[in-house]
């Protein structure tokens, strides 16, 4: 999992204590990297993560199955809670070509990456990604994309939904006979139960 801005590391460490991945954060002032690498060492974890220092776009990303992104960029427009580094710089073009690398990655990442973004990081994601699961319980929204091939975009490869998920779809088109897909799909994830939109548009077609 690579954290782009893991600021002083909470992320990556919590991450790290909850489960088995490997985690990269790359950010962009060194005094944060700096924290973040004494809290991993902390807790004892400088097996499974590292920092980068460095900016997006101008050093080479780490490769990783996955991208988290909790809104990176918001500090052009938000302010920031940590303590800027001089030299910083808060232009709408600074702030417009970090947007434009952060979809470049995406836009380049194999087939299968997965994204997690917490409140967005201020662009688009590509197309060719589908979102997976958004969970609106937290104080920001909280959303999974995963990358599809072209196979599974038009729905040769990926398994159907379950029978039982697949009949309550229909159950729902029915007696809300002016429901589209989305509202279903929303719908359906109130409940816990998440369904790819495309699922829910070939149910109540
Ligand atoms: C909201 S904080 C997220 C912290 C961390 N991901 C977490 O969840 O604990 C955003 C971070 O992104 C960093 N950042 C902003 N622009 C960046 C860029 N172009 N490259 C790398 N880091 C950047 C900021 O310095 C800040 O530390």
């Amino acid at each position: 999992m690579v954290d782009i801005g893991s600021g002083a590391g909470k992320f990556c460490v919590a991450g790290a204590l909850f489960g088995k991945c490997r985690f990269i954060g790359l950010e962009k002032y060194s005094s944060l990297v700096t924290s973040a690498r004494a809290l991993a060492d902390v807790f004892d974890l400088t097996d499974r993560i590292s920092f980068l220092a460095g900016a997006l776009g101008s050093v080479t990303i780490p490769v990783g199955d996955a991208y988290y992104f909790f809104n990176p960029f918001g500090e052009y427009w938000l302010g920031a809670d940590y303590p800027l580094e001089a030299g910083a710089e808060f232009t709408d073009t600074r702030f417009a070509d970090d947007v434009a690398a952060a979809e470049d990655l995406l836009r380049r990442a194999p087939v299968g990456t997965w994204i997690l973004t917490y409140n967005g990081f201020g662009g688009r994601v590509p197309a060719g990604y589908e979102l997976v699961r958004v969970d609106w319980e937290l104080r920001g929204v909280l959303r999974l994309w995963r990358k599809l091939g072209d196979a599974a975009r038009t729905g040769t490869r990926r398994p159907p939904a379950p029978r039982e998920v697949r009949d309550l779809i229909r159950t729902m088109s029915q007696a809300n006979p002016l429901w589209g897909a989305p509202r279903i799909h929303g719908e359906l994830l109130k409940v816990g139960t998440f369904v790819a939109s495309r699922v829910a548009a070939s149910r109540t077609r």
